[in-house]
């Protein structure tokens, strides 16, 4: 079909001229048909909480049709119709696309837009949000994004980067300063970061890494970094390439016990806004992701979704940690209940190069989500047990239970993963948010279940909770 290619409008540095697709209508992606609202079939890759709270989000715009998630997990087939393909699986799920003739997908993990699952929408005709594999670039490869915050002079920690094991070892035997970071190069389920307190832990975590292989070829190249101190706080942004649009700070906790102590997870609380913040800080932070969507476009990079900057306030500064080329988990479980715009009309906006036309707006209320794993987790944990009182929990006025790992097995929700759910409370003070997350926290139960009962306690004592 001729036409059918055009789901992806050249960078908005050239601005677009209006394209026809395969449905005939005079943008990327139509918006309107004869007048009327023409509703969206939507579809979300991805299989977690935070797909759970964008496909929540985008259900409550006019232009939602349609909603589909994949694989989705059993809270999501609550909100959206599930089919079971993987993530990774950037050929099948194309097909799928393109025979259910979506008008939009959603990307929202890293590792099918690492793989370049836009790029193959695209060329399929279908319009996605999440950058293209170039763009995605600078979570996959965390020697791409260092280089590229060096090269700009976006202030991050000073590093070293290598990709020969006895170069790294003879570097850090001549090392003095401890502890270090060592993360590997590519995408490691959030597990490439690695702390060393010694000498020994740096030479244990590098034979981990480039010998044992424990990320594969993730770890084919490892980046050594200054050990930053301070508060994290992630701010993600929509951007169209040009545009740039923050959304409203938050705070994730990563740490599996509290205190901040014990391993790294994939989130077990957060909240947002993140009141410690100085207004200096912020100007900060945003004005380093205008920059670096700036300096992606003189590199030739058109990135086009949602930017995350992970950021350590330091004494010297905002300094970035990382990059993602996605919306966070948990993040968006309190985020996106605060933001009050369409979407729908967002997302396109940022497909379409027409971000400069939208304004943020934001909820006053605090969202606080406090996130209830399986016992053992982020070790092993078992699966299956029975989950009860989301209902009630539900019940309670402004309170929103997001489904992580979660499955319906012959009619009951079960757990089915390490996180297990999110539950999220919106308040008209940070205390009360909090409150009412904790108070929901109590109607479910199931079998393991375990959470932090200090998210938010740091920030709510200020700033100097963070100097002890
Ligand atoms: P990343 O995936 O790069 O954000 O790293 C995961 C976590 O490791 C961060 O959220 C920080 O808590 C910690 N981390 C990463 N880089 C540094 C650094 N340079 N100094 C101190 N902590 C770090
Ligand atoms: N919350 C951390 C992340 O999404 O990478």
């Amino acid at each position: 079909e001729s036409g059918h290619s055009i789901a992806r409008p050249a960078a908005c540095g050239g601005r677009v001229p209006p394209q026809r697709t395969v449905l005939g209508e005079t943008s990327a992606v139509p918006m309107h048909r004869e007048g009327a609202i023409m509703k969206k079939k939507i579809l979300v890759v991805g299989g977690g909480g935070r797909e759970h709270a964008i496909i929540k989000a985008l259900k409550k715009s006019p232009d939602c049709g349609e909603i589909w998630c994949a694989p989705g997990n059993g809270g999501i087939s609550y909100d959206a119709k599930c089919k079971n393909i993987k993530s990774t699986d950037v050929d099948t799920m194309v097909g799928f696309a393109v025979e259910e003739k979506f008008d939009y997908v959603v990307v929202a993990q890293d590792d099918p837009l690492a793989l370049g699952m836009v790029d193959a929408l695209a060329k399929a005709g279908i319009p996605a949000f999440g950058p293209d594999k170039a763009a995605a670039r600078i979570e996959a490869s965390k020697v791409f994004s260092k280089d590229l915050m060096k090269k700009y002079g976006i202030p991050t920690a000073k590093y070293e980067t290598f990709d020969d094991p006895a170069k790294v070892m003879e570097y850090i035997k001549a090392e003095g300063k401890y502890p270090v970071v060592i993360k590997a190069d590519g995408l490691a389920l959030g597990k490439g970061v690695l702390i060393a307190e010694t000498r020994e832990d740096a030479v244990a975590a590098v034979e981990s890494i480039m010998l044992d292989r424990a990320f594969g070829d993730s770890g084919n190249q490892v980046v050594i970094e200054e050990f930053l101190t301070g508060p994290e706080v992630s701010v993600l942004a929509f951007t169209d390439g040009k545009t740039v649009r923050p959304m409203a700070t938050s705070q994730d906790h990563k740490r599996a016990l509290e205190g901040d102590k014990g391993p790294n997870t994939g989130g077990m609380g957060v909240y947002s806004p993140v009141p410690i913040v100085t207004d200096e800080e912020h100007a900060t932070m945003v004005a380093v992701m205008e920059q670096t969507v700036a300096e992606l476009a003189a590199e030739g990079i058109d990135y086009r979704g949602c930017l995350y900057g992970g950021f350590m306030l330091t004494p010297a500064g905002p300094r970035v940690l990382e990059f993602n080329a996605r919306f966070g988990d948990p993040e968006t479980q309190v985020v996106l209940p605060r933001l009050k715009n369409d979407l729908v009309e967002v997302m396109l906006a940022c497909a379409n190069c027409e971000l400069d036309q939208i304004e943020l707006d934001w909820r006053d209320e605090w969202a606080v989500a406090v996130v209830l794993t399986s016992a053992g987790y982020p070790g092993s944990y078992e699966k299956g047990k029975v989950i009860t009182g989301i209902e009630d929990a539900e019940a309670m006025e402004n309170v929103t239970v997001y489904h992580a790992g979660t499955a319906v097995v012959d009619g009951q929700l079960v757990t089915n993963g390490g996180r297990v759910l999110a539950v999220t409370a919106l308040g008209d003070t940070f205390e009360n948010a909090r409150n009412l997350a904790y108070e929901a926290c109590e109607k479910i139960d199931f079998e393991g279940k375990t959470l932090r009962h200090d998210i938010g306690l740091r920030a709510l004592r200020g700033r100097d909770a963070w100097d002890a």
